[in-house]
């Protein structure tokens, strides 16, 4: 595996190169959303300034182009996942509404009181709120896998977790809190000797991991565009045919029928039978050219690069007194994300320093307040690395970590 020219490759993202606040950026909010390649910034213009129109509905030569651009990226996409199928690729806003999708759908027509879903503690609020909506409407059940002191889920728990009431296990990929790595093919495996399904959080998964659908076992899989490299309000949730086809609509609308009476409605085939009304063309284009970007410059070689990154940062930042990272110690069990409190200063005011000196890091409860009940936390700050993050970046959050020191002594 070649490693990266991280120098050529943060050419290509013109965002990176800017002053903030008098000092050359350092962007650390991958997780929150990465930054954009020029090769997806020139297909969302070279869309909307040649091809631009309506897909699927028209017989005109720009509709065409769009049609055949937006299904050309489903099937990138499919390619990229290793779905079996680009009809099992369908486009969404993002994993929110990815999820959203399942719990109105499979989770209207088939869950019933006293059925349960196995959550874990770690899960975002878009594993979670969706979950705790369809268990009030249904009078279905949450359970959840707890955490050990490392951010781990305590597998040991799952026999006592899983039952035959267990329809669905729904659990992320990797915490964007933690940056814990789960052992999906493991929770899957589980799952599935009970009979229940597996829905993927994938938003900080397929972004940092080469993704092989089909080999992980699970049923669905959900992410965003715009933390891979993509345009925001674009996302996929990934299923099984057999599963999509059984599962009803939820938007009704244009494009996801066949034909319409006046009392009732026949569907189109999936995947449209789940993408109503116009969709977001550019975005899908955009989200094909990001896929076909990371696809040209290696999954496997951004893992490794990553890997290399925070084990370096880990290091680096285990030197700070009084800092305390948070997630599993081994960085072989986590991804790019270090979640970090600093002595008593508030994680909001770390970040603010850290801005005052180029430094862009995220602090708060990362839409996981589970997580940070878990470990008594309000808040913290987290720095998370991407393809075109460097071991000078590390050592400038380091620096802007000393200054947050030498402030609050
Ligand atoms: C693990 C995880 N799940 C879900 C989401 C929600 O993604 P989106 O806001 O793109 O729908 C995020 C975003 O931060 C995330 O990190």
């Amino acid at each position: 595996m070649s490693p990266l020219d991280v120098t050529a490759l943060r050419r290509d993202f013109p965002a990176l190169h800017q002053e903030v606040n008098g000092k050359q950026l350092v962007y650390l909010d991958n997780a929150a959303t990465s930054q954009k390649p020029r090769a997806v910034l020139d297909v969302l213009a070279s869309y909307y300034q040649e091809d631009n129109a309506n897909v699927h509905r028209g017989i005109h030569e720009l509709s065409r182009r769009a049609t055949v651009a937006y299904e050309e990226a489903r099937e990138k996409v499919a390619r990229f996942i290793g779905a079996a199928d680009p009809a099992e690729v369908v486009w969404t806003r993002g994993t929110t509404e990815s999820i959203n999708l399942v719990a109105n759908t499979w989770g209207l027509d088939v869950l019933k009181a006293g059925d349960e879903i196995l959550l874990s503690v770690m899960e975002h609020h878009s594993n979670l709120v969706p979950w705790q909506i369809l268990a009030q409407r249904t009078g279905a059940r949450l359970r959840y896998i707890e955490l050990d002191d490392e951010g781990k889920l305590l597998l040991d728990d799952l026999p006592q977790l899983l039952s035959d009431r267990t329809r669905l296990v729904a659990v992320s990929h990797i915490s964007n809190a933690l940056g814990t790595i789960n052992p999906v093919k493991e929770i899957v495996a589980a799952a599935k000797r009970v009979g229940a399904l597996v829905l993927l959080d994938g938003a900080q998964g397929v972004v940092h991991t080469k993704l092989d659908v089909q080999d992980l076992g699970a049923d669905f899989y959900a992410f965003s565009g715009h933390k891979m490299c993509g345009p925001t309000g674009i996302g996929v949730l990934w299923a099984r045919r057999e599963l999509l086809e059984a599962m009803p609509p939820w938007q009704g609308g244009g494009d996801m029928i066949e034909f319409v009476e006046r009392d009732t409605s026949t569907w189109a085939e999936v995947p449209h039978k789940f993408e109503a009304g116009t969709p977001n063309i550019a975005g899908a284009i955009g989200l094909g050219a990001a896929v076909d970007y990371l696809a040209a410059v290696g999954m496997d070689a951004i893992a490794a690069h990553e890997r290399n990154l925070v084990t370096y940062a880990m290091e680096r930042l285990a030197q700070i007194p009084g800092l305390r990272i948070y997630g599993p110690r081994d960085p072989v069990e986590r991804s790019a994300v270090l979640s970090f409190t600093l002595g008593d200063a508030h994680p909001h005011d770390i970040s603010t320093i850290l801005d005052s000196e180029g430094i862009a890091v995220r602090a708060g409860h990362h839409c996981a307040q589970l997580v940070m009940k878990r470990f008594g936390l309000a808040a913290t700050a987290r720095a998370s690395f991407y393809l075109y993050n460097t071991r000078a970046e590390a050592d400038r959050l380091v620096e802007g970590l000393e200054t947050v020191r030498s402030i609050f002594g």
